[in-house]
């Protein structure tokens, strides 16, 4: 900054600024990649490395004469080398949104010559007449696995457990799978080509992670989680639910070290549960989203992995701009960046607003 003290130009002082605002707005991420990278599990724990061992000995035969799947399209996986699977947590009810995601992020088959493969995870309808429709669209598409579960927003974590189960049984030469959910969006290429540089070849778990998450004890709340169920204080670090990377080694840890775990936890907390247990620590990424809407912008959304709270005609618009093939320089992804960095978080702030002046209204009328 000794020029800046030599010459007092004003310039000078904007660039400073400039700087500033870059490190700040960088620099957090930077930081919470370093503090999220807490250090690998021991596997000196004699029940780890047990649970480890089963995961690798694992014998799926048995499994399969015992399954409780109303459709599955079992057939579309087997004995291809398959990248990365997706599983879409969706609901049965919701075939719009699913035939969105076929003709967009969901339509892509391959990779940079790597196969990519999107199946949808339901439970059951409540009514005979949509699970007439979902017979039909699972004919069509086979792309569909339905438990035997009513499909509601506390069976989810079953949903999950159905996901890792069914992957394992069905898709055991998938090497990465993605769950995620049905309104976010997916920048294929750019996860696959961060899959593709990752040095480590087991125990990935990467996502957006949660540090120190609080059990909800509100006993009038959907998402309860009853002390004798989960007595802790704290859930162990896990990757937000709303998109997230395993590799196959994670997903058969996870399945053998499910038995015992509370089913009333939220979904992704009950895999970062499993893979505690298996000795697994997540991987904490910045380009996951969460459950954070990003701003759109088209360099910013070839970078970053997902973005949440989609709507159907952005789908539509933001993957065709994409997906045009048009690359953006290092420059343009970085201005892309801050761009959609502040714009997301302006976003935020005026959702924050709204809430805020909602409330004093509430309160007035009241
Ligand atoms: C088969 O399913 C039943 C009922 O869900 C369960 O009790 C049993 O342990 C299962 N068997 C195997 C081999 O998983
Ligand atoms: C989806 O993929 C198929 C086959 O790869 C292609 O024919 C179709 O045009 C694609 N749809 C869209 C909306 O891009
Ligand atoms: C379908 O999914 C979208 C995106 O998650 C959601 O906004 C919508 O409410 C869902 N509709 C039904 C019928 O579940």
């Amino acid at each position: 900054m000794t020029l800046c003290r030599l010459r007092t130009h004003q310039w000078c002082f904007i660039l400073f600024n400039v700087l500033l605002f870059h490190v700040l707005l960088f620099g957090a991420d930077l930081l919470e990649e370093y503090f999220l990278r807490s250090l690998p599990l021991s596997y000196t724990d004699a029940k780890t490395l047990k649970i480890r061992e089963r995961a690798r000995q694992l014998n799926t035969d048995p499994l399969k004469a015992n399954l409780s799947y109303t459709v599955s399209s079992a057939a579309t996986c087997s004995n291809q080398e398959i990248f990365l699977l997706i599983l879409i947590s969706s609901s049965p009810e919701n075939r719009t949104r699913r035939n969105v995601i076929r003709q967009t992020w969901g339509n892509m088959t391959d990779t940079r010559g790597y196969a990519v493969l999107t199946l949808f995870a339901l439970g059951k309808p409540a009514s005979v007449t949509t699970q007439l429709e979902i017979n039909e669209e699972s004919q069509e598409h086979r792309d569909i696995i339905e438990g035997s579960f009513i499909d509601s927003p506390e069976m989810q974590t079953q949903k999950i457990l159905m996901s890792v189960e069914w992957t394992v049984i069905f898709c055991p030469h998938a090497r990465y799978i993605l769950k995620t959910d049905e309104d976010m969006f997916v920048s294929i290429p750019s996860l696959a080509e961060y899959l593709l540089s990752l040095t480590q070849l087991e125990d990935i778990y990467i996502g957006r992670v949660i540090h120190q998450g609080v059990p909800d004890r509100d006993p009038k709340s959907p998402s309860f989680v009853p002390i004798h169920q989960y007595p802790e204080e704290f859930y162990p670090d896990y990757c937000d639910g709303s998109a997230f990377i395993m590799s196959q080694d994670v997903a058969r840890k996870v399945f053998v070290a499910s038995k015992g775990v509370p089913g009333s936890v939220p979904p992704d907390v009950f895999i970062g549960i499993c893979a505690k247990k298996a000795g697994i620590t997540p991987i904490h990424s910045s380009r996951f989203s969460g459950e954070k809407h990003i701003s759109y912008n088209r360099c910013c959304y070839k970078f970053i992995f997902t973005s949440s709270n989609m709507k159907e005609d952005e789908l539509f618009k933001d993957w065709k701009e994409t997906s045009d093939g048009k690359d953006c320089s290092l420059l343009e992804t970085y201005y892309s960046l801050v761009s959609c960095k502040v714009l997301t978080y302006i976003g935020k702030f005026k959702q924050f607003n709204l809430d805020g002046i909602k409330n004093e209204v509430l309160h007035f009328v009241n």
